[in-house]
């Protein structure tokens, strides 16, 4: 049996709505499935968007990662939906759950994830989250070992990254030691654009140069795969935000180490 603590967690995290959470979440995790990790996709989000960019229907009343907030007894593993994508599963939101409502346990993601059932279903959870600083993003920041911030390299949103970074550094004190910030990440970044520049620059010196990941490049055919309920390389293999992603999700494989080499099957 694969041990709990190959069970790795990222969450995706960035207070801005339209910073490119849902589409590095959904394309990060395809990647990662596609490399041979057993993925989760694991959706914070009440908007319920990764469900659509699987193309994933819900019935109404199908258990959700939300029913942990209001359920004490609920567990993740009965929330989980195969896709049509090898290697990668589904927790999906709920649309109806209004946020503030619920458990306000910001430690109660966190112990659904500890359970043995997961680690023996899956390597990887990456978790989207709301745009928001509630107790959704706090039990995802809590519960999760990285967190990677997809940011648009613009100068309005250099503030929300800054934010973010706060609130990081007060779980990394308190009720999350170990979390670790895997990076910082460009989107819908266009490399001729001085502005796009100079904030990734600004990052780059305010967090250090390592910390910034490799770009995703503006590519339509990111928001038209999302639509069509796909995943950018199979939807369009080979596009620029598929190669981008691809480029991404190598990179995260080796700042997190491959378990799959230790953990037997
Ligand atoms: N690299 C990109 N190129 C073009 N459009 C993108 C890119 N990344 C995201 N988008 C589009 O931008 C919008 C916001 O992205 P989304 O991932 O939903 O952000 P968030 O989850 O942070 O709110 C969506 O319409 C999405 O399709
Ligand atoms: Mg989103």
């Amino acid at each position: 049996m694969t041990s709990p603590a190959a069970l790795r967690t990222i969450a995706v995290c960035n207070r801005k709505g339209g910073a490119g959470k849902t589409t590095t979440s959904v394309n990060v995790a395809a990647e990662l499935a596609h490399l041979g990790w057993r993925v989760l996709l694991l959706d914070l989000d009440s908007q319920g968007h990764c469900a659509v960019g699987l193309g994933d229907k819900l019935a109404p009343g199908a258990a959700t990662v939300h029913g942990l907030f209001t359920d004490p007894e609920a567990r993740l593993i009965d929330t989980v939906r195969a896709s049509a994508y090898p290697n990668l599963a589904l927790a999906a939101a709920n649309q109806l759950f209004e946020h503030g409502s619920g458990s306000r346990d910001e430690l109660r993601l966190a112990r659904a994830l500890a359970d043995p059932a997961l680690a023996e279903r899956f390597d990887l959870v990456v978790i989207d989250t709301p745009p928001s600083l509630d107790l959704l993003l706090f039990n995802a920041l809590s519960a999760a070992h990285f967190v990677l911030v997809p940011f648009v390299p613009h100068p309005l949103s250099y503030e929300g990254v800054r934010q973010l970074m706060r609130v990081l550094l007060r779980i990394m004190s308190k009720q999350n030691p170990g979390l670790k910030l895997l990076g910082f990440l460009p989107t819908m970044a266009t490399a001729h654009i001085r502005q796009h520049r100079t904030v990734t620059g600004d990052v780059a010196r305010q967090y250090g140069a390592p910390r910034v990941l490799g770009a995703i490049r503006t590519d339509i055919k990111l928001a038209e795969s999302f639509a069509a309920g796909m995943p950018a390389r199979y939807y369009a293999p080979g596009c620029r935000g598929a190669l981008d992603y691809a480029a991404l999700a190598l990179s995260i494989t080796q700042l997190l180490g491959d378990p799959r080499a230790q953990a037997p099957r």
